[in-house]
């Protein structure tokens, strides 16, 4: 049968009220890619899996929760929606939105979201804001406007994103036909950490799974709230989409952590950078650079004997390349110009 969108794929596990219309643009069902040649690459003697979540509906695995707050709104009668974002949200939350046809306000940090999140949300009718600040200081805004205005706020406050982000790990577990020893992914406002841990919690309560993942998460350094244990009021890092000080979910981010016994940890920018472009060179998998943390994090964790030999990890690339070219652009040496010749061609290829 043909896939049908996580509510109806897993609605007996989804707390959403009962007969409510699924809006859906089919999201889930992303493929689980196994990477030997990264696992070789980065000396790691078992199996890596990569989620592929950019291969969801706008390209990151929000619409997964989307889909759940989306229909739920419109159930009980919401005509706008809200959200702050670093723009995976917001593009996500745009498109449900025009597929429910009701309105879409997305509040996102100027100057700090990549180019192909702006277009999403723009193409899809949402009206954006740019704040003069960061993500955190976005979501402060989207909070005091619901307190004021009639719009559900569909950031991950909202539990139903979380019950749709959830599926993930449900799907991760279907194909491996149980949960991995180890689940490595990007953190940033920890929803996404918080949502995968839950799920395989069910699934093992239930006996789907005979075991549990250690939870590792990873934040960019210059944004690490929840590995230096203290609020960061000016988060830095070129992966602009877990450019957050203040987590919303740093309670469910920090359980998931302690109950699997895993760890949450920083890498650096340029480790991030390092891991995008390995990523995409040596498996033919294009992440953008938030979701490279995850790479990161497990050449990270390898190099420190945190991972054990013979062990399967899952890292969940949470958005596609796509999104953002511009840093793609910015860290690959240029196009090499050459006349229309296929003398200078060969000489360029430099097979002559
Ligand atoms: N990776 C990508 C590509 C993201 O867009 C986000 C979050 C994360 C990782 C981190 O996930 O927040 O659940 O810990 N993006 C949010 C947004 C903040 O507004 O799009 P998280």
């Amino acid at each position: 049968m043909a896939w049908r969108g996580v509510i109806e794929e897993y609605r007996e596990r989804i707390e959403l009220d009962a007969g409510v219309e699924a809006i859906t643009l089919l999201e889930g069902n992303t493929p689980l890619i196994e990477a030997p040649r990264l696992a070789a690459t980065i000396g790691f003697d078992g199996r890596i899996f990569l989620k592929y979540e950019g291969l969801n509906p706008t390209c990151s695995f929000k619409d997964r929760g989307m889909t759940v707050a989306l229909s739920a709104a419109v159930a009980r009668g919401a005509k706008a929606v809200i959200c702050a974002s670093t723009g995976n949200t917001s593009a996500a939350a745009a498109a449900y939105a025009a597929r429910a046809g009701i309105r879409a306000f997305v509040i996102v940090p100027e100057g700090n979201i990549a180019l192909g999140k702006l277009s999403q949300a723009v193409m899809h009718g949402a009206r954006v804001l740019a704040v003069r600040g960061n993500f955190d200081d976005a979501f402060r805004v989207v909070t005091g406007v619901a307190e004021q205005a009639q719009v559900t706020v569909v950031n991950s406050i909202n539990p139903l994103r979380i019950q749709g982000q959830k599926t993930a790990a449900f799907e991760v577990c279907d194909v491996l036909g149980r949960a991995p020893d180890y689940h490595f992914l990007p953190v940033g406002n920890a929803g996404n950490i918080t949502a995968y841990w839950l799920g395989y919690k069910e699934y093992e309560a239930d006996g789907v799974s005979d075991r549990l993942p250690k939870m590792m998460g990873f934040q960019a350094a210059g944004a690490a709230p929840i590995v230096i244990g203290q609020q960061v009021d000016d988060p830095q890092t070129i992966a602009s989409a877990i450019r957050i000080g203040n987590p919303v979910s740093w309670k469910g981010a920090a359980a998931a952590r302690d109950e699997s016994g895993g760890i949450i940890d920083s890498v650096t920018d340029r480790q991030i950078i390092e891991a995008y472009q390995q990523l995409a060179a040596c498996e033919g998998v294009f992440a953008e650079p938030a979701s490279a943390a995850s790479i990161a994090g497990i050449k990270k964790a390898v190099s420190e004997s945190r991972v054990e030999p013979g062990s399967t990890a899952v890292c969940t690339l949470t958005g596609h390349g796509l999104k953002d070219p511009t840093n793609a652009i910015e860290v690959c040496p240029e196009p090499t110009k050459i006349g229309p010749s296929v003398e200078e061609a060969l000489q360029a290829m430099g097979l002559d």
